[in-house]
């Protein structure tokens, strides 16, 4: 249904409920931020600057098109945490819930504040999403880098910046193959991940299921049970910042300084959401979809069986239960068997 854009204080609202659902004792790490934020980077990240395709206007992630995208797998996770949300404010879009979250996620992981302005609308089919394949992959390097945010309209400074988010987060040998986490805290906000490409001698580990990424074990160190600690990863495409001579200067500015990436990472990140959005000096967005239908947000999808006559059944809907289950398998992973 078109309707208003949400004033202030219903997105006040919003934002105090995403900030109650971040605690998840049962997955990952304990914090549904990191996946909320990647949520958000793969809605915007399919920009393309010279078509003007693409971005997190649309919420097309709800569709088979997008959603299935295998660089998209594991953001059911974080769409279905969102999903409570959705039922308490249906009026408001799933691009802006997603977006929303995303920096929400941020300033409580101890990031800065960024930039965001609402408004997305929410397509009603799929006709205008991007191709698949706009995404990075982990595997390449530096050229592979810029071409793909190039693309988006990003330069040098603002990849490095950007790449950033991985202090944030883990992989999963059942999403994307790779395994394992960046930094040691992963659900806290920093430029560790920065300090680490630097400092430690990262080493290609080739993985069971084939996966190559680079790995280094802190020797000395022991966690307090007396364990050894987690191994950390880089993906390639991190590793690579460091052997380009222009990527590298900003690795070593923003491993030194703080305050520099933080301000940095809030200007490029309030930039990656807005990809593709244009606006009139209101703030109002005037893309054509949104002039078209106004404030539009898709109902909530069903969380359970298909109801007949349900709406949203060709929409990547249905998915919170199914995950239960793998976050239970996951938990018992990482606590039993040493990852
Ligand atoms: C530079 C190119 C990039 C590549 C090749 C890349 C690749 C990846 C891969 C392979 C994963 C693991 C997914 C999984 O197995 O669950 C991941 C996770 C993540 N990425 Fe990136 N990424 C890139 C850039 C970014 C950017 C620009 C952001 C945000 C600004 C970002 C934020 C994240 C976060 C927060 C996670 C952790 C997700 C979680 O814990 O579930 N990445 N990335």
């Amino acid at each position: 249904m078109a309707q208003e854009q949400p004033t202030a204080a219903q997105l006040d609202e919003v934002k105090a409920a995403v900030r109650t659902l971040l605690r998840q004792p049962g997955y990952d790490d304990g914090s549904a931020g990191p996946v909320l934020v990647r949520l958000a980077w793969h809605s915007a990240g399919t920009y393309c600057a010279s078509t003007n395709t693409g971005g997190s206007n649309g919420a097309g992630m709800r569709y088979e098109k997008e959603g299935g995208d295998p660089a998209n797998a594991g953001l059911q996770h974080a769409r279905s945490f969102l999903e409570p949300i959705k039922a308490k404010f249906p009026w408001i879009t799933y691009a802006d819930l997603w977006t929303l979250a995303s920096i929400v996620s941020i300033k409580e992981m101890g990031g800065p504040d960024i930039a965001w302005v609402g408004g997305r609308t929410d397509y009603t089919d799929d006709s205008k999403l991007p191709p698949r394949g706009r995404l990075p992959d982990g595997a390449l390097g530096a050229e592979h880098l810029r071409f793909i945010f190039y693309r988006m309209g990003f330069n040098d400074q603002e990849i490095v910046a950007l790449s950033g988010a991985h202090n944030l987060g883990r992989c999963h040998a059942d999403r994307s193959g790779y395994d394992g986490k960046w930094v040691n805290n992963p659900i806290r906000f920093s430029n560790q991940y920065y300090k680490l490409l630097l400092a430690n001698d990262w080493k290609k580990k080739v993985l069971p299921n084939g996966v190559e990424q680079f790995v280094y074990v802190e020797e000395d160190v022991e966690a307090e049970d007396g364990e050894r600690p987690e191994e950390l990863m880089m993906l390639p495409t991190d590793v690579s910042l460091l052997s380009d001579s222009s990527f590298r200067p900003w690795v070593e500015r923003y491993a030194a300084d703080k305050d520099l990436f933080f301000d940095h990472f809030a200007k490029v990140f309030a930039k990656l959401l807005e990809l593709g959005i244009r606006r009139d000096v209101n703030g109002r967005i005037i893309n054509e979809e949104n002039v078209e239908d106004g404030y539009r947000s898709a109902p909530k999808k069903s969380d359970t069986a298909t109801a007949p006559g349900d709406q949203n059944a060709d929409q990547l809907g249905h998915e919170a239960g199914p995950l239960k289950n793998k976050n239970t398998k996951f938990q018992a992973k990482k606590n039993g068997a040493k990852l």
